[in-house]
């Protein structure tokens, strides 16, 4: 097995993983104001788990654009999960740990060439589209892929990054792709689509699921041998408890419209399995007191974080994938919550990350704990300004990891230093 094309981490074995002695136990460590993560690598074990039980029938292929770092993704690989791809640089990440091409679902619609040419050089055959140039590029460079047909949705509910605009087809267009594909010889093998991120309406995977079994019906009647179901991402991360409901919903839809167990039915979740894994501790380095135009008096807190590193996702238009909860390491039990904005740390106007926020006040020098902040963080983040790429610390409990071993798959690595 090579190595992966990111650096060898470590991860510490340890009795009992506490969050806030970490914590505090990593600030004396690093000894300046500067920001690290902390990662629970059980966590990511222990929603695998989760995930077996609650879908017995479908194949988790980790959204690896949700955290790539070895930790998380060699992880997984080593559990047996698939990958869900978008680029040339996953691919190659997901094949250097090991993972089978089969296990790979190449789930962008539209690809640069090149992109489709390395997937036939390395046999990852499973990919996505959603229009007819596509097909055409893929009927030159790789007329065998096994393509699946991308539905577009639109849910309604608010906190979310909607797919509709950019990707997926009306169920239409679609049934006239099927036809341009069956023209072109190409073989499609079923159906693809993504409710969106943070998307609460979890209804919708019932009518998603409805479209696809139709779909299949329409692309069985021109020839296709459709058996590939994907169901996307969209699966909350940063609790337990939904996961539960969504999974009855999807479960039964499935048993009503694709009660053929020679189906294959895959998945790509991100936030799921990244989401909880990891916990942002950020440095208020300075603040400032203004008033508003009411006269009220605002604190400014500037923090060694902003939208070029673990809030792009929020700085790029889209939401913060899951709710921001901001604990301080001070006790502030006693103190008012008072209106705070929270700024980043670049010279863009633009960097704030809160523009209203109720918070103990604060002085230069607390540490600020955000948990929750394993999804979208660290591939998003950039170099802006010449700030430093956080450090991260990444433990897993010594029951855990025993586990772990037990189950691991023997002809994967992990990508990691183990320190006992
Ligand atoms: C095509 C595709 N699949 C899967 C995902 C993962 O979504 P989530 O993290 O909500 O599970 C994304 C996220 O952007 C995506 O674009």
């Amino acid at each position: 097995m090579s190595s992966t094309t990111l650096p060898k981490e470590t991860v510490q074995i340890i009795d009992k993983f506490d969050l806030f002695q970490l914590v505090h136990d990593r600030i004396k460590e690093i000894g300046i104001d500067e920001s690290f993560f902390i990662t629970d690598v059980g966590d990511v074990v222990k929603k695998f788990i989760l995930w077996k039980e609650l879908f017995p029938r479908i194949e988790p292929d980790f959204a690896i654009k949700s955290n790539n770092l070895p930790v998380i993704a060699s992880t997984l690989a080593a559990l047996g999960a698939g990958f869900d791809c978008a680029s040339h640089g996953e691919i190659t990440q997901v094949l250097e740990m090991g993972v089978e091409p089969e296990k790979i679902v190449f789930a962008q619609t539209v690809k640069p060439i090149y992109n489709i040419k390395l997937a036939k050089e390395k046999n990852v055959f499973k990919m996505t589209f959603d229009n007819e140039n596509e097909l055409y590029k893929v009927k030159e460079h790789f007329p065998e892929a096994h393509l699946l047909l991308r539905l577009g949705f639109s849910p309604k509910s608010s906190n979310k990054i909607a797919f509709g605009a950019k990707f997926g087809c009306s169920f239409e267009t679609g049934k006239d792709l099927l036809k341009k594909a069956k023209e072109l010889n190409l073989n499609v093998k079923g159906v693809a689509f993504h409710i969106g991120v943070g998307c609460e309406e979890y209804e919708i995977f019932r009518k998603a699921i409805e479209d696809s079994s139709k779909m299949f019906e329409y692309g069985k009647s021109l020839g296709f041998n459709m058996d590939v179901l994907d169901i996307g991402g969209g699966f909350p991360g940063h609790e337990t408890k939904t996961i539960r409901e969504v999974s009855k919903v999807i479960n039964e839809s499935i048993e009503q419209n694709f009660p053929d167990p020679s189906v294959k039915i895959i998945s790509e979740p991100g936030q799921f399995f990244a989401t909880h894994s990891m916990t942002l501790v950020v440095n208020v380095h300075s603040k400032a007191v203004k008033l508003n135009e009411n006269g009220e008096k605002i604190f400014h807190y500037y923090i060694t974080d902003g939208i070029y590193q673990s809030f792009a996702m929020k700085g790029s238009g889209g939401n913060n994938p899951n709710p921001l909860v901001v604990k301080t390491l001070r006790d502030t039990s006693g103190d008012n919550l008072k209106k705070s904005v929270i700024w980043g740390r670049c010279c863009d106007p633009n960097d704030q990350v809160e523009s209203e926020i109720l918070l103990p006040e604060l002085k230069c020098g607390d540490w600020l704990v955000l948990e929750d902040f394993g999804a979208y963080r660290i591939t998003t983040s950039s170099k802006f300004n010449g700030f430093p790429q956080h450090t991260v610390f990444n433990y897993i409990e010594k029951e855990m990891w025993d586990f772990f071993m037990k189950i691991k798959l023997s002809n994967i690595e992990v990508g990691y230093h183990i320190k006992k």
